[in-house]
């Protein structure tokens, strides 16, 4: 790590146990907290300012301290992963941040309705955790291949792609709780998942995701929907495959990253977190108001997360973006939208928070003004 310039203390403290050899091997615990850390290099927008105190955890322990410590200095915490989905202000973070390196992947054989569990650590990186599952002969998250972050942060966001959401395969995740200090273990179901929604979110801050129990099927069935996959198969005149079934998780895999490389920006090259607004969810009604301007406008039906009966449609904030605002490739100064994606904001090197901010707003009154929508940002802002 190239904290340049960044000082490091040691705390120390006691953690008191009942068995006499724990009080031995844990008496003094060692949390390498730094201070004023930059965070940009810690980030895909390669954004923001400093962290005034950093820390990196390996285990459920060290999380536990460093809670801990938070806790009884009164300073605000944020759980990092990849720093895929987040902009950080450029005045950076006054408090606490986590950076969570808990590692691990482990497969239970023993089967659930023929599925078999699998479980990483929540500072896996996603990607390669989705790989190994391809590899070990599992199909399901192949649908999410390519997406920066870690394991730990999957089910907060719920990720998804491709016709896949991540809360499909968890079967429950393990997690801090701040509140009492214990580490539980959340049901798929408890976790409420919703699009780019959980419980994680709904509750920010309570719970911290140390790891996460997939359920995978070997039966190598594979998810080919999606408008840009099936394309894609077609184009490789797999058609045959797709009506036969005959595609692999594999291939799939293979799909999605070569979909997402020729759509997404290069993360090396551009400071960008993807997908920088969520896709609307309208009422039909509002749906049908909008299309009597815009006949080509696409939207797809959306159950309610509240469970209420009204009928609900999922619009692509992409296509409004582009066909509606048209502001699909510009730039202003150092930020813009991505040339082939409207909905994924993009960064030059030296660009700031408050002009990704200035810039995004801007959007969002345009397509408040264009549509009547109100859009929100799917990207976390950390200040
Ligand atoms: N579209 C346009 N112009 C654009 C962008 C999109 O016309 O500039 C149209 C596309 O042609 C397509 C529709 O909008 O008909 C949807 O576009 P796309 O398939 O690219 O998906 P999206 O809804 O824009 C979502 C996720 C992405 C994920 C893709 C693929 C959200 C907020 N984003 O984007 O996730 O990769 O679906 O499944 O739900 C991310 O979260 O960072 C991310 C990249």
């Amino acid at each position: 790590m190239t904290a340049g310039g960044c000082t490091h203390i040691i705390f120390r403290h006691i953690i008191w146990s009942s068995h006499p050899l724990a009080i031995i091997r844990r008496n003094w615990n060692f949390m390498n907290i730094q201070e004023n850390v930059p965070l940009a290099q810690y980030t895909t927008f390669k954004i923001g300012g400093n962290a005034r105190f950093f820390c990196i955890v390996k285990n459920g322990d060290e999380l536990k301290d460093v809670i801990g410590f938070a806790k009884k200095n009164i300073l605000p915490y944020f759980v990092l992963g990849g720093g895929s989905n987040i902009l950080v202000s450029d005045k950076g973070f006054m408090g606490m941040v986590i950076k969570m390196e808990i590692q691990g992947k482990s497969i239970d054989d023993t089967m659930i309705n023929d599925q078999v569990m699998i479980s990483a650590g929540a500072g896996e990186m996603w990607d390669d955790f989705v790989e190994y599952t391809v590899d070990q002969g599992f199909n399901g998250l192949e649908n999410l291949s390519a997406i920066p972050g870690t394991v730990g942060a999957a089910p907060v966001q719920n990720i998804g792609a491709y016709g896949a959401e991540v809360g499909q395969f968890i079967y429950s995740v393990h997690a801090l709780d701040t509140q009492t200090m214990k580490e539980i273990e959340i049901s798929g179901h408890d976790c409420h998942f919703g699009y780019r929604n959980s419980l994680f979110k709904k509750e920010k801050g309570r719970y911290i995701v140390v790891s996460v129990n997939f359920l995978l099927k070997k039966d190598g069935k594979v998810n080919t929907e999606y408008k840009d996959l099936k394309e894609y198969f077609l184009k490789k005149n797999d058609q045959l495959s797709i009506i036969n079934n005959q595609i692999t998780p594999a291939q799939v895999r293979e799909a999605v990253i070569n979909i997402r490389w020729n759509k997404l920006p290069d993360w090396n090259l551009w400071g960008t977190a993807g997908s920088f607004f969520k896709n609307p969810v309208i009422s039909q009604a509002h749906f049908d108001e909008i299309k009597v301007k815009y006949p080509g406008l696409p939207g797809f039906p959306e159950a309610s997360n509240t469970g209420g009966h009204e009928d609900l449609v999922k619009i692509p904030l992409g296509w409004v973006l582009d066909n509606v605002c048209k502001v699909k490739g510009i730039m202003r100064g150092g930020v813009g939208t991505y040339e082939k994606q409207a909905l994924v904001i993009v960064a030059k090197a030296g660009a700031t928070a408050g002009e990704v901010v200035a810039f995004t707003q801007d959007l969002m009154k345009q397509v408040k003004d264009a549509t009547g929508i109100t859009i929100e940002a799917e990207v976390e802002w950390v200040n």
